[in-house]
């Protein structure tokens, strides 16, 4: 495929499972670490490749709950690599209309990298390309518990009545309500689960496997997901009469 010859349609919203680094890394003698490393790069490329290809979100599972069980050597070393990168990314994101958003339980992030996030996200605030979510100590579980605690909360309160609750309720409770559910979720280095990404959000995502670990994720690989994303016919339930989508290429320069 090339550059310019994109699928149609793109997807709106692309999520991805950056997973791989460690054996990346280990594959090729080095630790782990250096892993996380090289898999800054995949972040930067693909970030910019979204941007450019005017996606409206692209959300990156970056640090999931259940990571903060991982030797602690291992976790600094993460999260003094978040830090580095909001720091340098800042130009970059301001260059190509990147707003940052975080989800997860940022409470639960160093001081340092806290500051350093909370300020990219107030630079970047009035861009209006892409908008790149960061989840970090993120669980699809605890983001649905923590829904509920303030929704419970606002009922005590009587800001809420209960006989009132439907879908879209429970989706203001969430870490975003404003951003659209993914409709393309990518996962590196050939795993199978959602590994408690996004759960409510994934309901109707269109779920792609690429055998090549995170580091090596690079746009020609994006583009062969886009192109995998064009060929999905998406029924969301309907008979293949009323859901039949149609396949058709476009380019974009
Ligand atoms: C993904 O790579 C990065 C994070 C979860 C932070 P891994 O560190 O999970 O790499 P593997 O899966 O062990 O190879
Ligand atoms: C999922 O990868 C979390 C992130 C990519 C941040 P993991 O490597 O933690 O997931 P499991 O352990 O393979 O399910
Ligand atoms: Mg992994």
């Amino acid at each position: 495929m090339q550059a310019t010859d994109f699928p149609d349609p793109l997807p709106q919203h692309v999520a991805i499972i950056m997973d791989g680094n460690g054996r990346w890394a280990t594959e090729r003698g080095m630790s782990r670490v250096r892993g996380h490393v090289a898999g800054v790069q995949s972040v930067r490329e693909i970030t910019t490749e979204c941007a450019r290809l005017h996606l409206g979100s692209l959300t990156l599972y970056a640090f999931s709950v259940e990571n903060w069980k991982r030797p602690s050597t291992e976790v600094r070393y993460l999260m003094r690599l978040l830090r580095v990168f909001l720091r340098r990314e800042r130009t970059t994101l301001m260059k190509n209309d990147v707003r940052l958003r975080c989800i997860g339980r940022l409470d639960d992030l160093p001081a340092g990298a806290l500051k350093e996030l909370r300020r990219t996200e107030r630079m970047t605030a009035g861009n209006t390309g892409l908008v790149l979510r960061l989840a970090l100590s993120y669980g699809g579980r605890s983001e649905i518990s923590d829904g509920l605690k303030a929704f419970g909360l606002d009922v005590a309160q009587g800001k809420v009545d209960p006989k009132d609750v439907d879908e879209e309720t429970l989706r203001a409770y969430l870490y975003d309500s404003e951003t659209p559910d993914p409709d393309f979720i990518i996962r590196t280095a050939g795993e199978m689960r959602l590994s408690n990404f996004l759960l409510w959000q994934l309901s109707y995502a269109e779920l792609y496997v690429a055998q090549v670990c995170w580091p090596e994720f690079k746009k020609e690989a994006l583009w062969k997901a886009l192109a995998a994303f064009g060929e999905r016919h998406r029924k969301f339930g309907l008979s293949p009469e009323q859901g039949g989508a149609c396949k058709s290429s476009r380019s974009i320069s």
